[in-house]
């Protein structure tokens, strides 16, 4: 079979990121191998995303950037997915001529057919209904060789409606994928010398609950954990609602769970809380991390925060600098409320003004990088464990790996050691990255 190229372009979340692993296995089977060179291509996928206004906007500028290229190579194949695609549709192809396919966020398992089908007859295609099935969600994606780490999805969709969220609309509703599914991926992906693994879904802490719970997000990850050459195991994203006692004394029991946390608090005032239909208050969210850091004292706790929802006032953004000052998160990633059609936040009043929106954010992300750093700097000297990932994004002689609590260190060493279990002293704290020497292997 003649090679040919695909070049994707994932916009969004680490959901996205493995759905774009996921297309890329798929699209191998059909002959298209990994390009990084655009121009090269002869199939482009942008993997979408529309959670925010401005990662939408970042989609149609990439596609104004493909439509130069597809004047001059007609045959080119343009096609996008994921969210965004959902969204929009059959009206993608009036917004964009170029493009040859849209398929949503359920279709995944339907790209080689798409692009035989745009292959032979040329037609524009768009497939983005709704399935009752997990077809789109169990694709599995050989590691490349070398790899330690991947990402695996236990469950799609969400049902919880956070008033600012256009995720229910797009990835549909909850539903949990069969647990003995997720272990035979998880053992092929070991047999291929992945030590690593995250379980992914929007709300991984309600796992189950679709097929009545008779097995749960704790007893899935006791399960995984009898893997016996799997090392580490994270999760991501959790709910702090759905956060359960159960699931925080697993953090104490499991000892192959990761001490890190990824718990989106979205803002420290109740008032605002209750308008984002979150189910949970600021002090119950505190007593839930309290509880972590007992059990785990070196758990990292990293949230998403949204700032300028309707209606917030000084004194209720002045109320998330006081959590976050009271919690101390390692690191948050922090977003501007952006508007999004159809959901209930649409319709609330007392809009902040983006000027004000904008001060806020700077404000809450300086006071961030204050606490990592901080944080990070109380690592210096300490002796911490990594699961090599391979060579440093930095340096050529540097390797790098993570800490259990998903820290980045970077470290000089000859030996090949990725895939191994090494331990170093902490040196050097920066704000994104630490800087180790091995003093065991
Ligand atoms: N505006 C700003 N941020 C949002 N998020 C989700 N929807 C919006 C929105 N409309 C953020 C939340 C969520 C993260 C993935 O994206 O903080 O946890
Ligand atoms: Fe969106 Fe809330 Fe679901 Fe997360 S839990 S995907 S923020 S609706």
């Amino acid at each position: 079979m003649k090679n040919k190229y695909l070049y994707i372009e994932t916009f969004g979340c680490q959901m996205n990121v493995h759905d774009s692993e996921q297309m890329a296995a798929l699209l191998a089977d059909k002959g298209y191998k990994l390009t990084e060179n655009i121009k090269l291509a002869d199939l482009i996928l942008l993997n979408t995303c529309s959670i925010r206004e401005k990662a939408a906007h970042k989609v149609y500028s990439e596609l104004g950037r493909i439509g130069k290229l597809k004047e001059q190579n007609p045959e080119l194949i343009v096609g996008v997915g994921g969210c965004l695609a959902q969204h929009l549709g059959r009206k993608f192809h009036k917004r964009v001529g170029h493009l040859d396919f849209v398929f949503g966020t359920h279709n995944i398992h339907r790209l080689p057919e798409m692009i035989s089908s745009v292959e032979n007859k040329r037609e524009k295609i768009t497939n983005v209904d709704f399935s009752k099935s997990l077809n789109s969600i169990g694709i599995y994606a050989p590691p490349a060789n070398g790899t330690v780490s991947a990402f695996v999805t236990i469950m799609q969709g969400c049902n919880n409606f956070c008033s600012y969220c256009v995720v229910p609309y797009l990835r549909g509703p909850e539903m949990s994928r069969p647990p003995d599914d997720i272990i035979e991926e998880i053992r092929k992906l070991v047999d291929r010398g992945i030590r690593e693994v995250t379980l992914l879904g929007q709300n991984v802490n309600s796992y189950g609950r679709t097929f009545g719970n008779d097995l749960n997000f704790t007893a899935l990850i006791k399960k995984i954990g009898k893997i016996s050459e799997l090392e580490r195991i994270r999760f991501m994203t959790s709910h702090p609602r759905d956060l359960s006692y159960e699931l925080i004394n697993c953090f104490a029991e499991e000892e192959k769970l990761c001490e890190h946390i990824h718990l989106p608090v979205q803002s420290g005032s109740n008032r605002i809380l209750e308008l984002m239909n979150r189910g949970y208050t600021v002090e119950e969210y505190i007593k839930k991390v309290d509880c972590l850091r007992k059990l785990r004292p070196q758990i990292s706790i990293t949230s998403d925060i949204i700032i300028g929802f309707p209606g917030e006032t000084q004194n209720d953004y002045q109320e998330t600098i006081d959590m976050m000052e009271k919690i101390r998160f390692d690191s948050t990633f922090s977003f501007k409320y952006s508007e999004r059609k159809g959901t209930a936040a649409e319709k609330l009043e007392g809009k902040v003004e983006e000027g004000e929106k904008s001060r806020r954010l700077t404000q809450a992300q300086a006071l961030q990088d204050q606490h990592t750093i901080e944080t990070n700097l109380a690592m210096e000297g300490s002796l911490q464990e990594l699961l090599v990932e391979g060579k440093s994004k930095n340096s050529e002689n540097d390797l790098m790996g993570r800490t259990s609590s998903w820290k980045i260190v970077n470290f000089k060493s000859e030996l090949e050691l990725t895939g191994k279990r090494v331990k170093v002293k902490i040196t050097k704290a920066y704000l994104h990255s630490l800087r180790g020497k091995i003093v065991d292997i």
